[in-house]
């Protein structure tokens, strides 16, 4: 099966290489910055953390080809981060702050980290963010939410069977437990994911390529199983969603 047959919920783009994949996602991620700023003049967007964004990050702030990204009016939120300072090599800030926050001309207060250390750091980053957009239909919007999937199908910080997957009444929550993977995290739920207007999976590299194959079993099949495949769980609404695989993660390389 090619990259392009696989059944994902929305638009799927095949890109021979990662570089190619990364220009293109970079593309559609300045076009969404330009049209939230030219409608609303301002842009929310979304980051996660892992391996694959860090080098992603890095062109988009680097390439003279998206030097459009209209920073001054962009504001930086985290997908989910891990419950460390953001000075441990494990937090998700860490990285984008290293690779883009601080590499751009971001104005003061643009960049959100999520307050890792306090009690209930979900609830006062929900507050923040509530605070600092628009709602619609009493939910913030973000315009542009940039998604990766592990192996075991799990996005943001939404593990299989883990207390977040089945949060519906709040936007960010606190994940712990045994199916967490360690440490403690803090993540967006589907109900502030699926509002979003414009999600972006990037899922690269031939190990993925299996996991893309369960979900697009499962979708096939019996539909969505969030508890099982958490990234079936993200469904957006009204917006789109488009995933960005590599030639090696849909499966188009010999193994
Ligand atoms: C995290 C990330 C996480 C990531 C996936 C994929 O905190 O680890 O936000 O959800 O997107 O684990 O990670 P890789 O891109 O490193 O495979």
């Amino acid at each position: 099966m090619s990259g392009n047959e696989l059944k994902l919920c929305g638009r799927v783009r095949v890109l021979p290489t990662v570089d190619e994949l990364y220009d293109e996602l970079a593309g559609a991620l300045m076009s969404a910055a330009e049209a939230a700023v030219a409608e609303r003049g301002v842009f929310h967007m979304a980051l996660s953390g892992g391996s694959s964004p860090g080098p992603f990050y890095m062109r988009l702030v680097t390439d003279p080809r998206f030097r459009g990204v209209p920073w001054h009016a962009t504001h930086v939120w985290m997908v989910d981060e891990r419950r460390v300072p953001v000075t441990d090599d494990r937090s998700n800030f860490k990285m984008i702050r290293e690779t883009l926050v601080d590499q751009v001309a971001l104005p003061v207060g643009h960049a959100h980290p999520v307050p890792t250390m306090l009690e209930d750091p979900a609830g006062v980053y929900e507050r923040e963010l509530r605070g600092a957009m628009n709602l619609e239909g009493g939910v913030p919007v973000l315009d542009f939410v940039l998604l990766g999937m592990g192996e075991d199908a799990h996005t943001a910080s939404l593990f299989a069977g883990s207390p977040a997957i089945g949060v519906r009444d709040r936007l960010i929550a606190n994940n712990d437990g045994p199916c967490v993977t360690p440490p403690p995290r803090v993540t967006m739920t589907y109900p502030l994911l699926n509002a979003a207007r414009e999600l972006a999976v990037l899922v690269t590299g031939k190990k993925k390529a299996s996991t893309l194959r369960l979900v697009d079993e499962q979708l096939r099949g019996k539909g969505p199983d969030p508890g099982r495949l958490p990234i079936t769980g993200v469904r957006p609404g009204r917006g789109k969603m488009t995933w960005y695989l590599d030639a090696a993660a849909a499966g188009e390389v010999d193994p």
